[in-house]
């Protein structure tokens, strides 16, 4: 137990650090984790979506009710709830009414069979206005995930259609609270009455369209009461189409022990970048009754605020602060001496390169290079056909099960790519530019002209996408499939 004090020292040295320009966390650590929690016993939750255009109000919207699509009659994200070992029955109704308008939903992050997937065409027919489909599925890992759609994702996500997904089972000593911090902006217009277009040219040649309404839980700057002086876990998600965030706690010795829902040796928490579709568990301690920490985007010109944790009540705790790890995540380690290589490079393509050039920041007037919106980007220079899921290209690799890969992820733009790999979770070994602990991924962020290793194991047969996760660059190219046989 003896890394446990190197925690703390850490968290002792950053609580006198300046709160702005911090860089990211570099910690080196090869803690063990505790073992894996056996799963409780296989009883269903049932579970009933209906995606669905609603009028509603956002807490952010200014009381303007909004043309959301959403899975339930909320709101904000439903948040589905499981303990390790249950299984999850999904019946799910597209009642959107636009023709055409399919949906099917993919669980990001769970590493499940591949035909429960969600990807329409690749594994599955799509759900079109006015059909049905059932899911099922037994999440083999505890963690904080997310569900979404997988076709014209910039408008569905846009509008709001997703939801959360908690898997319990993976607190070894159980802190005191928990709340979800899900982070995210809107597309609406000055008066918040309605929505911008969520696809713009210039967006989705550079770094994306940005929302103009930031929020967190669907609501600007909220205050959110957590236990005094206590253990909290927050479960952050940036389920965000486009920005890239960098998260960060001011008035609070805070801990990273989750990275993509899978446990990672407690590392003191400076500022985590966070590209769409990432997430964090982080463990701090609140202070004393009516004290207050802020949550902050730390990736801007000055800090922005996104919300404030308020302390409230009798303190729970007065030791020292020592969060337990969590229990580690079953998933096979990549055997690095027998793996074979795999390189991907990340990369505009002709059109792409011309249309981040010519457009300016306002937007300026792009003439004939709007019309070939559907290939600025390109994964080893093969972009997907078209904006849909219905032209399958080839696959970009195709991968033996059972065998590790270990796979150069080359990024040689000067624009950030979140890039996700489906059905598996990828040890993330090294970067060009970083140091960045080793831990297990879904979604990795490319900086700029950055290379990062990862490895794993495919020994999750099917058919799986590789995108990137501004939804803008997967929907103009960016995105392909492997296959695992
Ligand atoms: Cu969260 Cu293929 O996506
Ligand atoms: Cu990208």
């Amino acid at each position: 137990m003896l890394s446990r004090r190197s925690v703390l020292v850490g968290a002792a040295a950053l609580a006198g650090a300046g709160l702005f320009g911090r860089p990211d966390a570099a910690p080196a650590f090869s803690r063990a984790l505790p073992p894996p929690l056996p799963p409780g016993p296989e009883t269903t939750v049932r579970l009933d979506l209906t995606a669905a255009e609603r009028q509603l109000a956002l807490p952010c919207s200014n009381g303007h009710a909004l043309p959301l699509w959403t899975f339930t009659d909320q709101a904000t994200p439903p948040i589905v709830r499981l303990k390790l070992g249950q299984r999850l029955d999904t019946h799910l109704i597209n009642g959107l009414t636009r023709p055409g308008e399919h949906v099917s939903i993919h669980w990001h992050g769970i590493r499940l069979p591949n035909d429960q997937d969600g990807v329409p065409y690749l594994v599955q027919q799509p759900v079109e206005p006015g059909e049905s489909y059932d899911y099922s599925f037994v999440p083999p890992d505890p963690g904080t995930f997310f569900f979404h759609t997988h076709c014209n994702t910039v408008e569905q996500l846009g509008r709001g259609l997703m939801g959360l997904l908690i898997i319990e089972g993976d607190e070894t000593e159980p802190y005191d609270a928990e709340r979800i911090l899900a982070v995210r902006d809107w597309r609406l217009n000055p008066d918040r009455s309605g929505f911008l277009p969520f696809l713009t040219l210039e967006g989705a040649g550079k770094a994306g369209t940005f929302g103009t309404v930031r929020s967190v839980n669907g609501a600007s700057n909220p205050d959110i009461e957590v236990p005094a002086s206590a253990d909290v876990r927050l479960r952050v998600l940036n389920v965000d189409p486009t920005r890239v965030s960098e998260i960060g706690f001011d008035g609070a010795d805070a801990v990273v022990v989750a990275i993509d829902g899978l446990a990672c040796p407690p590392f003191p928490l400076r500022s985590w970048k966070m590209g769409p579709a990432m997430r964090i568990d982080v463990v701090l301690r609140t202070p004393a009754d009516g004290g207050s920490v802020t949550m902050f985007d730390y990736f801007a010109a000055s800090p922005v605020p996104l919300a404030r944790l308020v302390a409230r009540g009798p303190a729970i705790r007065t030791q020292r602060f020592d969060p337990a790890p969590l229990a580690a995540a079953r998933i096979a380690p990549p055997d690095l001496g027998k793996a074979e290589q795999q390189l991907f490079t990340f990369s505009a393509t002709a059109t792409g390169a011309a249309v981040a050039d010519a457009a300016g920041e306002d937007g300026g007037p792009l003439g004939p290079l709007c019309l070939s919106a559907g290939s600025l980007w390109a994964i080893n220079k093969q972009s997907w056909p078209g904006s849909g899921m219905d032209r399958l290209p080839p696959p970009i690799a195709r991968f033996t099960r059972g065998t590790t890969y270990r796979c150069t992820l080359k990024n040689v733009t000067p624009r950030m790519h979140p890039i996700h790999v489906h059905g598996h979770s990828f040890t993330v070994l090294r970067s060009s530019k970083r140091t960045l602990p080793p831990h297990f991924a879904d979604t990795v962020l490319l900086l700029p002209e950055e290379t990062i290793e990862v490895a794993f194991v495919a020994d999750n047969p099917g058919r799986w996408m590789m995108h990137c996760h501004i939804i803008e660059h997967q929907e103009t190219g960016m995105m392909a499939w492997f296959e695992v046989a």
